[in-house]
């Protein structure tokens, strides 16, 4: 069993869509191993995305996951760093898979529902961002 780390992201969670999130990640197999609703500081969001802060978009990313609650969790399941990446589809919901979290929840390629670590190492780092003990 493998676990990552995912976000609901500000405007799925004020879009009302956290509940299907959480339906689909059910019905993906995977066991949410730990869940919190909470509000990402200014410090967090700049640490926690720390590998984009050379990009044009790191201002107005750090002010969309300030921009209002966030789910943050840890979810378990065999090969689960690459399904929930799967599962959520491309960064930009345009090019997202039909089926997919972007495509059916994302608005933009900067607002798009969900987070989830790209590999192992930042699974377990992201982990730990934001979870004491998983
Ligand atoms: P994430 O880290 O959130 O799971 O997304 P990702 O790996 O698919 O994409 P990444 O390149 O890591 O980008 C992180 C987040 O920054 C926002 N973004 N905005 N305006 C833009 O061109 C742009 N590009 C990226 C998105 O919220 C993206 O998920
Ligand atoms: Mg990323």
């Amino acid at each position: 069993m493998e676990k990552t780390f995912a976000i609901i992201k500000p405007d799925a969670v004020e879009a009302k869509n956290a509940g299907k999130i959480l339906a689909r990640i059910e019905a993906e197999g995977f066991r949410v191993v730990a869940l919190k609703k909470h509000s990402i500081s200014k410090a967090e969001a700049e640490g926690f995305y720390a590998e984009h802060k050379e990009r044009g978009f790191f201002g107005s990313l750090v002010s969309y996951m300030t921009s209002g609650p966030v789910y943050v969790m840890v979810l378990e399941r065999e090969n689960a760093v690459a399904h929930w990446r799967a599962v959520m589809g491309a960064t930009n919901p345009a090019n997202a898979e039909p089926g997919t979290i972007r495509k059916e929840f994302g608005e933009s390629i900067a607002r798009n529902a969900a987070h989830g670590s790209a590999v192992d190492a930042d699974a377990a780092r992201e982990v730990t961002f934001f979870f004491s003990a998983a």
